[in-house]
């Protein structure tokens, strides 16, 4: 049985200070939040414990990866986008926990810091429930701890995917890395019934298949350099030039890819089909996009980059569960042990 955390609706808030971390860990454009979706999702717990009564209510999360103060990752834009969607005096905002060295040391002292004064500490932060940082995991050991409803949704969301569902199960990954997404492939080619590979990751697979029973793609978009406006040309994926470089899947894969997904009773989704940043290397990252929303199934996309395709495509109401974790949804997915999950205790 997975360890499920108490939830901060069993939390006495009243009159209480509350340290919150959220993963507020959202892109930036020319210092504005470009995507808010993570700050959106951290609103309901929020919400709770404004309406719940709580004296105040600090909310810290980690934004890039600096090393030291830079002020390129300075948490204001993401403070004042906040402050837009929920504007309560009770809400503070710490600046980026990355800031301090011991953060990703997992430091107690400075678990201690961002504990100072508070009550008791609610965990929101799924997207950095697998990092063991002291905002994630030292500090649950300071205060009393609490799992934030949308920790709580994701585990449930994502737990889902690990026990019995709705068969068959058509799983599909593409990205890059195959090195680093090993053990949620091997996992997935477990549990599900077809395992439908894109992207940079085919290439990887076909040259060492790991001993994986993938659907690799039939076609793909070719083009002779790494370049948004290069040469390309549709070809069969055991045909790609020499040199010449497979930036999205070809029209019979995205045909066949679809079918499987319509034909779905559960789907999960983690990356990209091809470079789809690019307009002319997007078609197959959108076609599947377009066959997850659209099937009956239950589907469940997780990842940066899959996640971001869905909302630019205007689908995110058409599928079941969107994650806001990457990393995290495919360890969860892997079956490891989260460490931000894990500190909590149990109800
Ligand atoms: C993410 O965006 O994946 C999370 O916020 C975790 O960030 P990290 O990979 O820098 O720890
Ligand atoms: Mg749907």
């Amino acid at each position: 049985m997975a360890h499920r955390p108490r939830s901060v609706r069993e939390a006495d808030v009243e009159g209480k200070r509350v340290l919150v971390r959220a993963d507020l860990n959202v892109p930036l454009d020319e210092g504005r939040v470009a995507d808010d979706a993570r700050i959106r999702a951290a609103l309901p717990t929020l919400e709770l414990l404004v309406e719940r009564g709580a004296a105040e209510i600090v909310v810290c999360s980690h934004l890039g990866r600096p090393e030291r103060p830079d002020s390129k990752y300075a948490i204001e834009p993401v403070r004042a986008h906040l402050r837009s969607l929920l504007d309560d005096e009770r809400i503070r905002v710490l600046e980026n926990t990355r800031f301090d060295p011991r953060e990703t040391a997992n430091d107690e002292g400075y678990a201690r810091e961002l504990a100072d004064g508070c009550d008791l500490y609610v965990n929101d932060a799924f997207g950095s429930a697998h990092r063991a940082h002291a905002s994630t995991e030292a500090v649950a050991h300071v205060l009393p701890a609490y799992a934030g409803l949308l920790l709580e949704r994701e585990l449930e969301e994502l737990g889902k995917l690990l026990g019995e569902v709705d068969r068959p199960f058509v799983a599909i990954a593409g990205g890059a890395k195959v090195a680093d997404k090993i053990g949620v492939l091997e996992s997935l080619d477990r549990r599900a019934d077809a395992l439908l590979v894109g992207g940079k990751m085919a290439e990887e697979l076909r040259a060492d298949g790991r001993g994986l029973d993938v659907e690799l793609p039939s076609d793909v978009v070719a083009a002779a350099e790494f370049a948004e406006d290069a040469e390309a040309r549709e070809v069969p994926f055991d045909e790609v030039p020499e040199g010449w470089l497979g930036l999205d899947i070809g029209p019979e894969t995205r045909r066949s890819f679809a079918d499987r997904i319509a034909g779905a009773g559960t789907i999960f989704w983690n990356g990209p089909m091809g470079v789809f940043e690019w307009p002319r290397f997007a078609a197959g990252t959108k076609a599947v996009a377009e066959a997850v929303a659209s099937s009956e199934a239950h589907s469940v996309v997780g990842g940066g980059d899959s996640v971001r395709a869905i909302e630019e495509l205007g689908l995110a109401d058409r599928i079941s569960w969107v994650s806001t974790g990457g990393g995290a949804s495919l360890e969860l997915l892997e079956g490891k042990e989260l460490p931000g999950v894990a500190a909590i205790p149990e109800a």
